[in-house]
Order: structure tokens, then C-alpha cells, then sequence
């Protein structure tokens, strides 16, 4: 085995470039080609190969220093099987030959030959920026736009990501000015002399690009300028670990090819990658934090409402400010846990929802004959305790619908307690009280009941203990309006109940229509604990319950 020196290869005219990654330690082994350093110039940074297949015996340089054509930068023992154990070559991404280093390093300065001569129209002009020269490349895949219409930018300021199979290049903006279309998109291939962007370029003692908006109102509509004086700056949410940071788009993303190659593997969203190196850069190190602490995330089931968890793509949020004025705000604790839930529920479920109405002109003269009761008892009786005495029935003699599935031990749990959850409107957001032993309750007890639990909800007053330990949940909507709605299930409970407003409505009665007033039921069910045959039988005997209210005495 011979020691064989690693030096820096032909710059393609870069004079001296900086170490911004050092990609192997001692003793790794590498393969011919694979990535050693990542070095910066101004405008490009490239990854230095290994001359060779073998072993590393040392690095001389560290992240910061300078290098030139010809720097050893260390040292290797050459072997043609470099076998080893080495986890971080297994990227695979193979390094730029010198060829398409000095390519790459030419395109930087064929980009500032290309400045297009300005056109004048007085204190601002209209540019179009065309890509530079590539040198040796063409067809480039656009992956990153760095900028969004509107933005504001100084001359250099990197405009589109481009990458080819060995190395990634910035293309930067030949102005200062404010961008305007942009007119290409993330994945198109790119060649020499494509239209790129369009700007509006401040001329030395000209007007600001800001008052050449293309939008007539351009005032409110540029980005970062569109909060009134005097508003305070938007709240950033906290960040969910060191590595996480909310996504900017078209914010700037510096990171090398085996970098992007890596984070592109994991699926993993460069914007929301908190670089740990030089000038922000994401390293390799940053990308597997960042992976490692989302999937920790996941596995306690704490991933944020915006989705990103096991394999669900993010959905990526626009400026918004660029659309209009805006405002952000925290989400109140309540918001955040129904989002997570309803989206946990969602994702695990597979809703059904059946639909019915019930007959309530009976329930609805005996329910107003209570009035003057109510009155002395100083209780409400609303359609409310009708309607949860009607699903204990139900849940009674359809026990299928009061259980939870336990997938992992595969088992059913059934339950021999009847207590229900009512979804109560607050004004810091939904919250479900549980009326626990509905069955054993008289409707009197139960308006009481659910009538001083909504009041503690929307007093913020309720114990934990009274929000758990629900079989099934009615949600109703009736005091409000609605024909009929989906409502998804409160898991680990298997089935949901929604009621809209009852209206009157001709019904057959095999003779005539007659005015009776009906009740819109939609029953959302997970359909692994429930078939539909079930779903159709509940309704159905809801809808005999509620039309027949001595039934529920029975
Ligand atoms: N059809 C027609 N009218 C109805 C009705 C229905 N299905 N349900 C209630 N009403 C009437 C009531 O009788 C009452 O009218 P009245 O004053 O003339 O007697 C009025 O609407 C208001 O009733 P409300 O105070 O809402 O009482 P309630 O017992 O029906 O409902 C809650 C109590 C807690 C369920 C209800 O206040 C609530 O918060 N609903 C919203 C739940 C929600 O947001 N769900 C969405 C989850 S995604």
C-alpha cells in the first residue's frame, strides 16, 4: 500500500477558494471520485474528488481555510478495494472532475460578462436577465428559486439554484432591483441565454423600484412592506428542535451537491434546515439532525398539524404578503390540540359518513310542553338530551359502535360504560365535555348537565377528567344551520354524531304529504370497527328513537 498526497485539482481560474465542508475523516474509505471537501467561491461551490480508491490517513486543512490548485490537502493510502465500514460514502454522489470544476469556475465569471446593456426609461428601467453561460453545461435542472416576485435584490444576490449531476450552481443577478416574473419554474432544464427573470432596475438618481410596482395598488402588495407602521412584528413560532426553523419561502438555501443529494434522499425540505456552517450553510451533519429529530417527532405523535410526518409531504405555505396585508398570530393551545387531533384522526380513519332524518314533530311538542317545567327547574331543555339519550340506546343495542380498536395488539376493546362527548363551541375553540353514564341518566339531569358543562368550557373551567373518557361524540350544529355535514371521528372513539337543523318537510305518509318537522342526522364512522350495514341500522333506530320518544323510556 503506498501513501499517496491529496491535492487540489485545476480551479478553472478561481485563484483561491474557501473550505466550507470537510466531507471525510481519518481513516475512511473512499472510493475514486468520491467527495473529500466542499470549497466556495463567490459564486459557486464544488466538491473536491478523491483522486483515488483507499483509505484517508489525514486531512490538512479544516473548514475556513484557503486553497489553491496544487494544496495538499491530505493524505491517503491507496487501495483499489476500498471496502470499509464507512458510513458517509454510501451518499454515492460523485464529485466534479477538474474538467467540470474549471467549467463551473469559468461559468462564474462568463455571468458577470452577460450584464445585458440597460434599457432606459427614466428612473427605472425593465430588464430581462437571461442565464449566463454555462460552461460545459447545458440543460441544467433549475432546483431552488431563490427569489419571489417582488422581492428586492442587490447585484449578485443569487436568483435560481441550478445543479447538474456534479455540482450546484447559484446564478446571480447581473442589477440591484426589484424582481418581477419570473420565468422559470423549479425542475426546468436551463440553457445559455433562456429568459430567466424580469426586474425593475433602479438607475443611479432614479426612483425606487418600489414605485414602479406592476400592481396599480403596489403599496400594500410588496413583500415586507405590507404590515402597517406600528404593528408588531409577526410572532415566529417556537422551534420544534435546534434544527427546526419555519420554511422561508424562496428564502436562500447554501448547501453543497452531496448535501442536497442527502437532504433529497431523506425527503427532507432544505428551507426548513437550520445551517450550523460557515454564512449559514447546511452541512451533512445539519440534514441527518434534522431527519433524526422529525422522525422523533413522529414516533411521540407531536408532529405539527402542517402535516411532514411519516412520509406525508409538507404543505408549503406561500408570501402571503405578497397576495395582500396580512396578520399572524399564535394559535391558541386549544387550536393547536384539535388540529393535531383532527388530523391524527383523518390520517388514521377511514370515514363513512351516513346519512338520515328523523322525525322530531312529537319530540318538538313535548320538548316546548316542558317549557314552563324548565322554567321552575331554572333548566333548558334543548333537542340536546334527547339526542344523547337516543345514541345510549343506540350504542346499547349496537355495541360495535362502542368500541376502540387496538391495532397493534389487534384486539377490539369493547366498553360496558355508555358516556358521550358533546362538541361545544367556544370562543377559544372546540372543546368536548364528556356527560359520563347517559344510559343511567333522565333527560332532565342530562339538560343540566350539558348545559353547565358547556358554560365551564366556554369558561375555560373544565377539569381534565371531564373531557375523558368518551365512547362516541355528538356534535350538533343544529341551534346554528346546516343541511347536513361530515364530521370526523374523535378517535380513539369509532363513530361520530352530527345534527343540523331540523326543518319542516313534506313527508309521504302513503296517502298525503304531510308538514312534519325532520332532523338531518350524518353519522361518521370508522369503517375498520364498523360496517355500513351497522352505520345504516344506527341511523335507522335513531331516527325511530327521536320519532318516537316513549321508545327511549323502554
Ligand atoms: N334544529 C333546530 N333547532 C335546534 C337544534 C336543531 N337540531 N338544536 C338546537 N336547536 C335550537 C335550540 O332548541 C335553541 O332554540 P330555542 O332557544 O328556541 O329553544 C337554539 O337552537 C340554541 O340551542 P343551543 O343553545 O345551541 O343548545 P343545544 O343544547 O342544542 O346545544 C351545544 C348545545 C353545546 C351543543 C351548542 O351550544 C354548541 O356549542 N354547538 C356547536 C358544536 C360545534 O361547534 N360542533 C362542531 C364540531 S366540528
Amino acid at each position: 500500500m503506498s501513501e499517496q498526497e491529496i491535492k487540489v485539482p485545476d480551479l478553472g481560474g478561481a485563484d483561491e477558494v474557501e473550505v466550507i465542508e470537510v466531507l471525510v475523516s481519518q481513516g475512511d474509505s473512499v472510493e475514486e471520485e468520491d467527495p473529500i471537501l466542499t470549497v466556495e467561491s463567490d459564486k459557486a461551490s464544488v466538491e473536491l474528488p478523491s483522486p483515488g480508491a483507499g483509505k484517508i490517513t489525514k486531512i490538512t486543512v479544516k473548514v475556513g481555510d484557503k486553497v489553491k490548485e496544487g494544496d495538499v490537502v491530505g493524505m491517503m493510502e491507496a487501495g483499489g478495494d476500498a471496502g470499509g465500514s464507512d458510513d458517509d460514502k454510501g451518499t454515492g454522489e460523485q464529485a466534479g472532475t477538474d474538467k467540470d470544476q474549471e467549467a463551473k469556475a469559468q461559468s462564474e465569471d462568463k455571468a458577470e460578462e452577460t450584464k445585458p446593456a440597460p434599457k432606459k426609461s427614466g428612473g427605472s428601467r425593465k430588464e430581462t436577465v437571461k442565464v449566463p453561460p454555462l460552461d460545459g453545461f447545458d440543460n441544467v435542472p433549475v432546483i431552488e428559486i431563490n427569489v419571489s416576485e417582488g422581492d428586492e435584490v442587490e447585484v449578485d444576490d443569487a436568483l435560481v439554484t441550478v445543479e447538474s449531476d456534479k455540482a450546484t450552481m447559484e446564478i446571480p443577478s447581473p442589477f440591484a432591483g426589484k424582481i418581477g416574473k419570473i420565468l422559470v419554474s423549479e425542475g426546468d432544464k436551463i440553457s445559455e441565454g433562456l429568459d430567466l427573470v424580469e426586474m425593475t432596475v433602479v438607475e443611479e438618481g432614479g426612483e425606487e423600484p418600489a414605485s414602479e410596482a406592476e400592481e396599480p395598488s403596489g403599496d400594500a402588495r410588496q413583500e415586507g412592506k405590507s404590515e402597517p407602521a406600528g404593528k408588531p412584528e409577526e410572532p415566529k413560532p417556537a422551534p420544534a428542535s435546534a434544527t427546526y426553523e419555519p420554511p422561508t419561502p424562496g428564502a436562500k438555501v447554501h448547501a453543497g451537491p452531496a448535501v442536497r443529494k442527502l437532504a433529497r434522499e431523506f425527503g427532507a425540505d432544505l428551507t426548513r434546515i437550520k445551517g450550523s456552517g460557515p454564512k449559514g450553510r447546511i452541512l451533512k451533519d445539519d440534514v441527518q439532525a434534522y431527519v433524526k429529530s422529525q422522525l422523533q417527532q413522529t414516533q411521540q405523535g407531536s408532529t405539527v398539524a402542517g402535516g411532514g410526518g411519516a412520509g406525508i409531504p409538507v404543505v408549503k405555505l406561500p408570501d402571503f404578503s405578497q397576495f395582500g396585508d396580512i396578520e399572524r398570530e399564535s394559535m391558541s393551545r386549544v387550536m393547536f390540540a384539535t388540529a393535531n387531533n383532527m388530523q391524527r384522526s383523518w390520517l388514521n380513519v377511514p370515514h363513512v359518513t351516513q346519512f338520515e332524518d328523523a322525525d322530531i314533530t312529537d319530540m318538538e311538542s313535548f320538548r316546548k310542553a316542558q317549557k314552563a317545567a324548565g322554567e321552575k327547574k331554572g333548566v333548558k331543555m334543548t333537542p340536546l338530551p334527547f339526542l344523547l339519550k337516543a345514541c345510549a340506546t343506540a350504542l346499547a343495542e349496537l355495541p360495535q359502535f362502542n368500541v376502540s380498536l387496538d391495532m397493534e395488539r389487534k384486539e377490539v376493546v369493547r366498553k360496558q360504560y355508555i358516556h358521550i362527548g358533546i362538541a361545544v363551541d367556544t370562543p377559544h375553540g372546540l372543546m368536548v365535555p364528556v356527560i359520563r353514564d347517559v344510559d343511567k341518566k333522565g333527560l332532565w339531569e342530562l339538560a343540566a348537565e350539558s348545559a353547565e358543562l358547556a358554560q365551564k368550557a366556554r369558561d375555560k373551567q373544565l377539569k381534565p377528567a371531564e373531557m375523558q373518557g368518551a365512547c362516541f361524540t355528538i356534535t350538533s350544529l343544529g341551534g346554528i344551520g346546516g343541511t347536513a355535514f361530515t364530521p370526523i371521528v374523535n378517535t380513539p372513539e369509532v363513530a361520530i354524531l352530527g345534527v343540523s337543523k331540523a326543518a319542516m318537510k313534506p313527508v309521504w305518509d302513503g296517502k298525503d304529504f304531510q308538514p312534519r318537522l325532520m332532523l338531518p342526522l350524518s353519522l361518521s364512522y370508522d369503517h375498520r370497527a364498523v360496517n355500513g350495514a351497522d352505520a345504516a341500522r344506527f341511523t335507522t333506530l335513531l331516527s325511530q328513537l327521536l320519532g318516537d320518544i316513549r321508545s327511549l323510556l323502554l
